[in-house]
């Protein structure tokens, strides 16, 4: 066994030892509900649930490649409540920024298309959108990039973007069903086999191939898991770690046992 238990003390101790110094975080919608961001499949408040004003055949079509050809407007819709710039990073996003701040983050793989995390200070290449984001857009017919002002300007009017050499239709590159995830996640798919710690938040951990990613771990790996549920097998491994409710009450906690918590509060007060 690494850990001394499978309890939050027992992993304060690991951190605090210096012993996790690779650290993999994961993460999912559920750490950004605090920001205001629904997340997708929590039952009365997910994204999900709450689809039914834009007469979908189904909820995940308005994130379906096939679907956005035939109809865009049900994910502009969506785009115009959820573009970012109008949400601040949670004590959450702040705590992986602490943890790379400490140098101990090997990366974060995330499937939040919201940027908080590059908001909250996380760098560039530390960062893996296995679901892509809002940082860029381009025509799903020429893949020709599109202005991110002009796009900006359209969703706020509700209005669809087109291309400007094709007048195909303009997607931002968040990665939909049906479509590739970017190379990026295959480049660093294996990269959890050299963490000395896994910690996964917010995330259900439904879809694939991120679902797989923390049993990439070496079985000494601890993993931890951040999140109101347990999900994705965590909490049967010798060296798991459950601290489950609210993911920014379980980082304070966490923060709070590794003597951090004062550094972490004046982080995501900035
Ligand atoms: P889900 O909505 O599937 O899961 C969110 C998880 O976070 C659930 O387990 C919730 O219980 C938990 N949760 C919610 N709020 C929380 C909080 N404040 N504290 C702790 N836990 C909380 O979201 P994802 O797992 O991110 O893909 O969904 C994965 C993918 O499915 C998304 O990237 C998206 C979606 O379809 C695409 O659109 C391609």
């Amino acid at each position: 066994r690494t850990l001394s238990g499978r309890t939050l003390e027992a992993l304060a101790e690991y951190m605090k030892s210096g012993k996790a110094s690779k650290i993999v975080v994961m993460t999912g919608a559920g750490i950004s509900t605090s920001a205001g961001i629904p997340d997708f499949r929590s039952p009365e408040t997910g994204l999900y649930a709450n689809l039914a004003r834009l007469n979908l055949p189904y909820a995940e079509a308005v994130f379906d490649i096939a679907y956005f050809r035939e109809n865009p407007e049900p994910f502009y819709a969506l785009a115009h409540e959820l573009y970012p710039g109008k949400f601040r990073p949670t004590i959450t996003h702040s705590f992986i920024r602490l943890l790379q701040d400490k140098g101990l983050l090997l990366k974060l793989f995330t499937q939040n298309i919201d940027c908080l995390e590059r908001e909250a200070g996380v760098d560039d290449d530390k960062i893996i959108e296995a679901h892509g984001s809002f940082a860029r857009q381009s025509c799903i017919d020429c893949n020709q990039p599109y202005p991110e002002e002009e796009i900006k300007r359209h969703i706020e009017n509700k209005e669809i973007p087109r291309c400007h050499h094709c007048k195909g239709l303009v997607k931002p590159e968040i990665v939909f069903f049906g479509e590739k995830m970017p190379a990026t996640f295959f480049q660093n798919q294996s990269l959890p086999m050299q963490a000395d710690l896994c910690i996964v938040m917010g995330t259900s951990l439904t879809v694939q191939p991120f679902a797989s990613l923390p049993g990439m771990t070496r079985e000494q790996t601890p993993r931890v898991l951040i999140n109101k549920e347990r999900v994705g097998g965590i909490g049967s491994g010798s060296d798991d770690v459950l601290i489950l409710g609210d993911c920014d009450e379980g980082v304070k906690r966490l923060a709070e046992a590794c003597g951090w918590l004062e550094e972490l509060e004046a982080l995501w007060a900035k």
